[in-house]
């Protein structure tokens, strides 16, 4: 198999969203697929060291480098296959008041509202990254994080139930840098809360903190 073809860049037809142009999903879709491509062109060139079944001392600098790499890249790839999967047209604005994301929130947070304040701001925060909610599958228990680029602060094993990409190539288009909230309020209305009910794997199990 082609290393070029171990992953191929999904389709997201999401034209027609609310506040978040058109214009951007297309040069957003071109971003991600960089990374999809990014991520099989340095999973080629890592296997290159290892064919004669070592990396040897000479070759570390450069074999270090692109795993480093390999983790910005993987992270982008998935975070935004993760981020456009979870929008669509005439999204509901806040979830249903019997939903499994709303009784996750309300046991994990005390109220939905409290786990919203929480999360738009994590959006808000200084820096280039993005806002996720995760779910611990052991115990059921939401938690937001604030993500540095895309590999720093994901929670190994957590399952990520809502993706919002902050960095400002997601919003420059249609808003002004100082103009995140604008752009959060506007992911907020495309939400697909079907999809992160289906995200959720162990709402039965939560615990309110
Ligand atoms: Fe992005």
């Amino acid at each position: 198999m082609s290393f070029n073809q171990i992953y191929k860049a999904r389709q997201f037809d999401l034209s027609g969203l609310t506040g978040i142009s058109d214009e951007t999903l297309e040069m957003h879709f071109k971003l991600y697929e960089g990374y999809v491509k990014e991520t099989n062109n340095l999973t080629e060139r890592i296997s290159k060291f290892l064919q004669d079944g070592k990396v040897d001392q000479e070759e570390m600098p450069a074999y270090s480098e692109l795993t480093r790499r390999l983790g910005f890249e993987y992270n982008g790839m998935v975070l935004h296959e993760y981020y456009f999967e979870n929008m669509k047209r005439q999204g509901a604005g806040d979830p249903a008041p019997a939903s499994a994301f709303r009784r996750a929130a309300e046991a994990s947070f005390g109220s939905y509202e409290t786990w919203k304040a929480d999360f738009v701001g994590i959006g808000k925060m200084r820096g280039v990254g993005w806002a996720i909610c995760y779910q611990n599958p052991s115990n059921g228990r939401l938690s937001n994080h604030w993500i540095t680029l895309h590999e720093t602060g994901n929670v190994s094993g957590f399952a990520p139930v809502l993706v919002m990409d902050v960095w400002e190539h997601a919003f420059l288009l249609d808003y002004k840098p100082a103009e995140r909230p604008k752009y959060i309020e506007a992911f907020f209305s495309n939400i697909d809360w079907d999809v992160c009910d289906g995200r959720l794997t162990a709402t039965s199990n939560a615990q309110a903190s």
